[in-house]
C-alpha cells in the first residue's frame, strides 16, 4: 500500500472499493494485491512478476501451490514476455478471442516465476475485455497475476462487495468496475502439444473454438483427486461449492422440494415446479443463456444466504455456455456434498 494512503482504521478492516486506477496500479507495484474486475469473474491480482506478491495470492486465498496462476496481459504485445514457441493456433484464437474469456496455456519463459506455473512448463494467459482490467494492468507496466478473488473452493466474485466480502480483510483496494457481464470463468485451453486440449468449461463455448481451430479433446478430470496436482488444477472436484448443500435435478425434469426440509430453487427457462419451495429464483430464458450466466454466482451466493436446508437446482443442457453452468453445478453439489458428510 502505497504511504499517501495510510489506511485508516476501518480500511484495515476492510478494504477499500472505489475506481482508482492509478492508485491500484500504485498497489500493484508497490507489492500489493488488488480485487480486479474482469468480464468474467473478479480476479485478485498481483504482479506476475514479484514472487513475494505472488505469494500472498496464494496465502490469501489459502490455495494449494499446486494450482497455477493465470497471468493476464493488456494486450498482445505482452505476450512475448511471459510466452515462446507460440504456435499458429494460438495466433489465429488469439485474434479472434481475444481481448475475452479465454486462457490458453503456452510454453513459458524464465521471466514467469514458478509460483505463478506451480512449476509446470505452461503458463496460462488471457487478455481481459473489460477495459477496467487492461487500463489496470497497463497503469502497472507488467502482467497480473490473478486467480477469482474468493477463497479456495468457494464460488468466484462478480461484484466489487463479493470480492470485499469474501477477502476484505487481506487486500489492498478493491477496484470497482461493476458486475461482471460474463460471469462463469474464462474458457481454458492448452496448447502445448499437437493436439488443443480443453482443460476448463467457460465463458467462451467449446463450439465456437472448434469453429477456429478444429476438434479440441476434453481433459478428463478424476473425481477423486480433491487434493493433488491434476493435469489442469482447477478440475478439483470440490470448488465453487455453496455453503448449503445442493442437490441438482435434470434439465427438463419437475422441480420437487424434500419434504419437511426448506427447500429454495435455482432454475431457468420455464420448466415445471412443484409447489413447497420457499424461494424460486430463475436465472433467466432457455433461449439465452448468456443472461443465466451473468447472474449466476450472484443468485447461488443470495440462496446460500438465506441458509435453507438445500437448494435444488436444475442443470443445463449439455452445450453452449451450458456445459459451464453445468461444471460449476456439477462441481458445486459436490463440493456441499463433500462438507456435509463431515
Ligand atoms: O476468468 C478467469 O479465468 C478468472 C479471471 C480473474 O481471469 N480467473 C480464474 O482463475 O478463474 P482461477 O485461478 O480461479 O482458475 C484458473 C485455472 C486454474 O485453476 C488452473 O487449473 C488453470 O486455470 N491454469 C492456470 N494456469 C495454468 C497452467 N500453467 N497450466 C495448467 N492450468 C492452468
Ligand atoms: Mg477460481
Amino acid at each position: 500500500m502505497p504511504e499517501s494512503n495510510v489506511p485508516t482504521q476501518v480500511d484495515v478492516l476492510r478494504c477499500r472499493i472505489g475506481t482508482d486506477v492509478a492508485f491500484a496500479a500504485e498497489c500493484l507495484r508497490s507489492g500489493g494485491l488488488v480485487g480486479m474486475p474482469t468480464e468474467t469473474v473478479y480476479g485478485l491480482a498481483a504482479s506476475a512478476l514479484q514472487p513475494q506478491a505472488v505469494a500472498a495470492v496464494f496465502d490469501v486465498k489459502r490455495r494449494p501451490h499446486f494450482d497455477p496462476l493465470i497471468v493476464h496481459l493488456s494486450g498482445i504485445d505482452q505476450l512475448p514476455m511471459v510466452a515462446k514457441e507460440i504456435p499458429e493456433r494460438a495466433y489465429q484464437l488469439a485474434e479472434r478471442c481475444w481481448p475475452g474469456p479465454l486462457t490458453m496455456i503456452l510454453p513459458r519463459t524464465a521471466e514467469v516465476p514458478d509460483l505463478v506455473t506451480a512449476g509446470l512448463p505452461g503458463t496460462g494467459v488471457r487478455i481481459p475485455a473489460h477495459p477496467m482490467a487492461r487500463q489496470l494492468i497497463a497503469a502497472a507496466g507488467f502482467p497480473l497475476a490473478a486467480p477469482s478473488a474468493n477463497l479456495f473452493g468457494c464460488m468466484s466474485p462478480t461484484t466489487a462487495e463479493h470480492v470485499r466480502d469474501g477477502l476484505g480483510n487481506s487486500i489492498d483496494y478493491v477496484l470497482d468496475g461493476g458486475p461482471c457481464s460474463i460471469g462463469v470463468e474464462s474458457t481454458v485451453i492448452s496448447l502445448m502439444e499437437e493436439q488443443p486440449v480443453l482443460l476448463r468449461h467457460g465463458g467462451l463455448p467449446l463450439e465456437e473454438l472448434e469453429q477456429i481451430i478444429g476438434p479440441i479433446v476434453i481433459a478428463a478430470a478424476d473425481p477423486d483427486a480433491h487434493d493433488r496436482a491434476q493435469p489442469a488444477p482447477g478440475m478439483l472436484s470440490r470448488h465453487y461449492a455453496p455453503r448449503t448443500r445442493m442437490q441438482l435435478i435434470p434439465a427438463e425434469a419437475e422441480a420437487h422440494p424434500v419434504p419437511g426440509i426448506r427447500n429454495v430453487l435455482l432454475t431457468w427457462g420455464n420448466a415445471p415446479v412443484a409447489p413447497g419451495f420457499d424461494r424460486i429464483h430463475s436465472l433467466g430464458p432457455a433461449e439465452d443463456l448468456r443472461i443465466c450466466a451473468a447472474g449466476f454466482f450472484a443468485a447461488l451466493r443470495m440462496l446460500d444466504a438465506l441458509a435453507p436446508d438445500v437448494i435444488i437446482a436444475r442443470e443445463f443442457t449439455d452445450s453452449g455456455l451450458g456445459r459451464a453452468l453445468n461444471d460449476r453445478l456439477r462441481r458445486g453439489a459436490a463440493g456441499s456434498e463433500q462438507s456435509h458428510a463431515h
